[in-house]
């Protein structure tokens, strides 16, 4: 698809005029300087969905959704991005250009492609060399052929010093940019730089645009280590945000209307040299909940096969919660002992694996199969816990009906009531809800906290940490983008990366931060247009813009006063907790314990300047 310029959005943004785009589909009131009307999102009697013409944004105070047009558009109408801003366009009889948009060359994420794109043909064509063939036949070997290398763009990285980084020094890139990226390094105290892949086999992470992240490097000699190198996380790459081989995959996946998760890079490129397209990589690593929401952009269903150990089967189990956790139906299809995908299809062909497929399981039957085969009349104390550990995952799922169902076989399965697990769940539920931030304005059924099987699905609760650091955190960021410059330069300097606890916003501060950096300013709606595809964090900025506070220097106080005091605060949790739990030595404990006191008194020192500054 043709990509459209920046600017392009920005224009359209800006005519869409959201107010009359919005009304089609809700009736909005005027209230005072926005409108407000019942929310499309979830089920209300009285609206708490807020539209403001100035600020061209929504925000439901009810559910949490927010954003700007196209994220409306995004969320309503279940679209992607692009064919959102299309859509918006249209509306606004915007005519958006066809040709293939030139990358401006001040773009520095285009810059960082860039160096990626040279890294990856550098190391295609080293795969392609007569004196690498050894390496080209490894993955012939591995079963793969060179259709499916070339679709992959898979390479190899020689066993020299600096050959990537000659060539992006000859092509005049920045070097310092490479080494962001993960492809160079400054050895310890000198200047010169070195390649840091070496002697590997290469995979190119994609975006879904198809633009190249990043790069994992696996070893070819046991002594090597680590066995898979990765990139690290960088302006346009997130471990958390990717999927391996999600590019190649999206037309399979909406096709076969499930994906297939695996764990590996070569599980994926083995079933895609089978025939089998609609599968994704989590790289090893525990599945996140944004890997599970991008899933959810292409299909409902997740089928899960890693590796048959005991550690795969963990794996497979946990990421099955968090896949259930956001609404998508989770299966997981077993592996004998010892094998991966990769390594069944090896042995057994792919039609073996689609058998396999075909006995996939629901995680809860496979988890209380594996119980009852493992803990043969388990003591009442070992049903309990397990059933405890069900009931924990049952409470942070969003589909109701499925908890129900779920509750169901297990009171089967372990022959117990079901009003009395419903009671359980419902207690989980409210000790859960005590640890969150408590929702801006309560509907009904949020602040009886009961578990109500019959209920429409509640939209998903975003951020799970104490309300006094969200609030804090909220404030910043806050006050960053409206406080003026004196503001500004006062949490610049005191506020550091450390101090923030959730993802969302350490994503949003560094994006500031870049802004800041490269352009010398921050606009707050364009903040939102680049979280675009984010709808956490677009939801957290349209409900920080809806804000009435007033920008202040004191207001900017009392946030880094919380957010430091926090930090204490979990750093003396941390340690009472390692005083109690640890068999410590005398001297360790003594160590300890000086260290609480201490705290203490920074605690203390803190508390006693910020009210210092509260009488000033
Ligand atoms: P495995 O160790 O199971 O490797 O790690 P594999 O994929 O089966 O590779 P082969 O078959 O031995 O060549 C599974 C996945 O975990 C990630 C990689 O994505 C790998 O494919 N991983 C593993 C790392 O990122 N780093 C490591 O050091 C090891
Ligand atoms: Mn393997």
């Amino acid at each position: 698809m043709a990509r459209i310029p920046e600017d392009k959005i920005d224009e359209v943004r800006l005519s869409a005029n959201i107010v009359h785009y919005i009304s089609q589909f809700v009736n909005l009131k005027k209230a005072g300087r926005n409108f407000k009307g019942l929310c499309p999102f979830h089920t209300e009697k009285t609206p708490s969905f807020v539209v403001s013409p100035e600020k061209q944004i929504y925000h439901c105070f009810g559910c949490g959704k927010g954003g700007n047009v196209f994220s409306f558009i995004m969320e309503y109408e279940k679209l992607p991005f692009f064919e959102a801003v299309q859509k918006a366009a249209d509306f606004a009889g915007i005519v958006l250009p066809k040709e293939e948009y030139k990358p401006e060359k001040k773009d520095y994420f285009q810059k960082l492609y860039r160096i990626n794109e040279i890294a990856c043909s550098h190391f295609e064509e080293n795969l392609a060399k007569a004196k690498n063939k050894r390496w080209l036949k490894y993955f012939l070997d591995r079963g793969l052929s060179e259709e499916t290398i070339r679709a992959f763009r898979l390479g190899y990285a020689e066993e020299s010093n600096n050959p990537l980084t000659r060539l992006l020094e000859k092509q005049g890139e920045d070097l310092q940019e490479a080494a962001k990226l993960g492809l160079i390094q400054q050895r310890d105290n000198r200047k010169a730089y070195f390649d840091k892949f070496r002697h590997r086999v290469i995979f190119p992470f994609f975006n879904v645009q198809g633009k190249i992240v990043g790069f994992g490097g696996r070893k070819l000699r046991e002594e090597q280590q680590p066995k898979y190198l990765n990139s690290p996380e960088s302006p346009i790459y997130y471990k958390g945000k990717t999927l391996y081989g999600l590019h190649k995959a999206i037309p399979a996946i909406r096709n076969k209307n499930y994906v297939l998760l695996v764990e590996g890079y070569f599980d994926l490129l083995r079933l895609y040299e089978s025939g089998i397209r609609n599968v994704v990589a989590s790289s090893g690593t525990a599945l996140s909940d944004d890997q599970a929401k991008l899933m959810r952009r292409y299909t409902s269903a997740v089928y899960i096969a890693f590796d048959g150990d005991e550690a795969g089967i963990k794996a497979a189990l946990r990421s099955a919660q968090i896949v259930e956790k956001f609404d998508l139906d989770a299966f997981i299809i077993p592996l004998p002992a010892g094998e991966d995908p990769d390594s069944f299809v090896a042995e057994n062909g792919a039609d073996e694996f689609e058998k396999l497929i075909g006995n996939r399981m629901q995680p809860l039957e496979f988890e209380m199969d594996r119980f009852f085969a493992n803990n043969a009349d388990a003591p009442l104390q070992v049903q309990e816990k397990f059933i405890n550990d069900i009931l924990d995952g049952l409470a942070e799922m969003s589909n109701q009906i499925k908890a129900a169902m779920y509750i169901h076989q297990l009171a089967d399965r372990f022959r117990i009531s079901e009003s009395l697990l419903v009671e359980q769940l419902n207690k989980v539920k409210r000790s859960k809800r005590r640890f969150r931030k408590p929702p801006p304005s309560s509907t009904a059924d949020e602040t009886t906290g009961e578990a109500r099987p019959e209920a429409p699905v509640r939209p998903e609760k975003r951020i799970v940490v104490q309300s006094g650091v969200y609030k804090a955190e909220a404030g910043v960021i806050y006050l960053l983008l409206n406080g003026d410059r004196e503001i500004r330069h006062f949490l610049l300097e005191h506020i550091e990366h450390q101090h923030f606890e959730n993802d969302a916003f350490i994503r949003i501060y560094e994006h500031i931060m870049h802004e800041l950096e490269e352009e010398g300013a921050i606009e707050a709606d364009k903040v939102i247009s680049h979280f675009q595809e984010d709808a956490e964090v677009t939801q957290i900025l349209s409900e920080m813009m809806l804000s009435d506070e007033t920008p202040s220097i004191k207001y900017a106080r009392d946030c880094l006063f919380q957010l430091q005091k926090w930090q204490l605060e979990k750093r003396s949790r941390e340690i009472s907790q390692l005083l109690r739990e640890e068999q410590s030595s005398p001297e360790s404990a003594m160590h300890y314990t000086r260290e609480l006191s201490n705290i203490r008194k920074e605690i203390n020192k803190l508390e006693k300047e910020h009210r210092s500054h509260q009488l000033l």
